[in-house]
């Protein structure tokens, strides 16, 4: 098993039979969704629905014949187990490399329970010293939120397919990676984010998770916030 793999097959542990379970979205929640498919054939989990993250994960775990149900059909699942981008020590994240941020975040603040699962790559001191922070913007007027991201301190980039077209989210939207030299105050930036008109989400996801699963080659870490 690889870390990733190990992290998601820990996280199996707090699955009950009969529970709603958010679905993110990447591959460390690849491998959560192969091992929650495993144990429902199995039989040692039943009764269970997963309310997808994103389009992509939606349609991995109906591959896999995990049962789905909407946010609106059960509007607080008991659980959600989903990767991350970035964690600190207070197991704040940045999310949204793999585009899904803005679904990410809806379920994950309307779950009972957030548990992430990662590789010990995504452990860091401060965030943004690793990774861009992504933000969701509405294609109309995306142009002009560069300039705004960069008064931020920022290095914006516009996110492209590696096919070279402008990146479209699952709600019809662009993403900017914003390239910091680190974040000191992640609240006052989402704060600040929050504010602007055409911005719809960041990839902040602040006392969200309760806990972690972290993985590398040889045990898995339990955090706990
Ligand atoms: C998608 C995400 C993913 O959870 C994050 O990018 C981690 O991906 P991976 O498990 O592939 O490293 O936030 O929007």
């Amino acid at each position: 098993m690889n870390p990733k793999q190990r992290a998601a097959a820990t996280a199996l542990a707090f699955i009950e039979s009969g529970m709603v379970v958010g679905l993110g979205t990447g591959s460390t929640s690849d491998y959560f969704l192969q091992a929650l498919a495993a144990a429902l054939k199995a039989g040692s989990l039943s009764s269970i629905r997963g309310v997808p993250t994103s389009l992509q994960s939606e349609r991995r775990a109906r591959e896999l014949g995990i049962p789905l149900a909407t946010l609106a059909q059960c509007p607080h699942p008991d659980i959600t187990i989903d990767g991350c981008d970035e964690i600190d020590p207070q197991l704040d994240l940045i999310k949204g490399l793999g585009g899904a941020l803005l679904r990410e975040k809806v379920i994950a603040q309307n779950s009972k329970r957030l548990i992430i699962i990662a590789d010990t790559n995504k452990r860091v001191q401060t965030l943004g010293s690793r990774s861009p922070l992504p933000v969701e913007v509405t294609p109309f007027g995306h142009e002009i939120q560069h300039a705004f991201f960069s008064s931020l301190g920022a290095i914006p980039a516009l996110r492209h397919t590696p096919e070279g077209t402008v990146f479209i989210t699952d709600n019809g939207n662009h993403i900017y990676d914003l390239r910091f030299k680190q974040i000191d105050d992640p609240r006052k930036l989402e704060a600040i984010l929050q504010m602007r008109a055409g911005v719809v989400e960041c990839g902040l996801f602040l006392a969200i998770a309760e806990r972690a699963l972290i993985a590398d080659d040889r045990q898995v870490q339990d955090l706990t916030r």
